[in-house]
């Protein structure tokens, strides 16, 4: 039986523009959220506290943080260690995302650590996230496949998400970093994860580089998945995976959903506002199929 409501994390504000090479204007960013909130978006990532020598398209993060204390929306900010976390408890920001990946060689590319460094890093800033009672998040990057060593086990990947849990994380973001996962590989992650994790909330982010997103997002309702991250547009990429392309796009996760019926509370006319936004500061063209058959110009 599947889902009759699903829940979309916007991400497009953060994967999406992490990875253009031109600076965005923050306003135009603060733009683009508001807009994503009018389209009924409810739980969002804003920005994220990295270093600016790495991700300058980052380097507003403070800035981007507004209206973060409404009780009915979620506005999650990335940090990938202690002076990020610190950046964060300055502002009114109170859902977190930590972020590794299973592949040892991915994180030394992404957060200069191994994963076994980066998790000992994580554990006493979680607990302490928890004490102050933030929302935590833990972004589980490269758990089908990695840009250098190739497929990564199942239960590389359960492992490591079960050191989040005991640490008490409230989601796992569980990502197919290069858009490589096929929907078997996806059903079966996905049912697995559900099966140990039965009190964490799951969610599934699918970069969209071999077509499959919707696919593999289709396997994982039937897997009872009901988190999806997605990206106005389908922007995105992370800058330290090759080949990394964006996000499968909100608009055609949206417009599938509700034609089968299934509820997201999300407007596309108002979704597609919020990308013509976007699009003129972007080094790349929208190529959704629903953007591309529903743009006014
Ligand atoms: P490092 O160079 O090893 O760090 O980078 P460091 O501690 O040696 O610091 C270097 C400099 O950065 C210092 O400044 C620090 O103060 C500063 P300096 O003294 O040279 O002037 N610094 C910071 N500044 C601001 N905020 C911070 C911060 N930390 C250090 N938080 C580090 C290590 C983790 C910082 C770096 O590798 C980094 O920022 N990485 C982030 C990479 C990133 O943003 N990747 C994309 C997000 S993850 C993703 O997209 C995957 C996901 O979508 C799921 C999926 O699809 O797989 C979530
Ligand atoms: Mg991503």
């Amino acid at each position: 039986i599947l889902p009759k409501k699903v829940t979309i994390i916007e991400v497009g504000p953060r994967d999406g523009l992490q990875n253009e090479t031109l600076f965005v204007p923050t306003e135009i960013k603060k733009q683009f959220i508001r807009e994503l909130r009018d389209a009924g978006i409810k739980e969002m990532e804003l920005t994220s506290f990295v270093s600016p020598k790495w991700v300058p398209q980052m380097a507003d993060a403070a800035e981007i943080i507004y209206d973060c204390d409404d009780e009915n929306t979620r506005n999650i900010v990335l940090a990938p260690n202690r002076k990020g976390i610190d950046r964060v408890y300055s502002t009114s920001c109170k859902a977190i995302a930590v972020f590794v990946g299973v592949s040892n060689s991915f994180n030394k590319k992404n957060i200069n650590k191994s994963t076994a460094d980066s998790i000992a890093e994580l554990k006493p800033i979680i607990r302490e996230l928890k004490e102050k009672q933030y929302f935590v998040r833990a972004c589980i990057s490269t758990a089908f496949y990695c840009p250098f060593e190739g497929k990564i086990m199942e239960q590389d990947t359960i492992e490591l998400c079960q050191q989040f849990v005991a640490c008490g994380v409230d989601e796992l973001s569980v990502a197919d970093t290069i858009g490589m996962a096929a929907p078997h590989e996806a059903y079966s992650l996905f049912t697995k994860l559900k099966a140990a994790f039965p009190n964490t909330l799951l969610t599934a982010h699918f970069h969209d580089t071999r077509k499959l997103g919707l696919t593999n997002i289709f396997a994982c309702l039937q897997a009872g998945i009901d988190r999806f991250d997605t990206s106005a547009g389908g922007l995105g990429g992370c800058p330290f995976a090759p080949g990394a392309s964006g996000n499968t796009a909100t608009e055609d996760v949206v417009y599938m959903l509700e034609r089968m019926g299934i509820e997201t509370g999300i407007h596309l006319s108002k979704l597609l506002a919020a990308i013509e936004t976007i699009r003129p500061h972007l080094s790349r063209p929208i190529d959704s199929g629903y953007y591309r058959l529903h743009r006014q110009t």
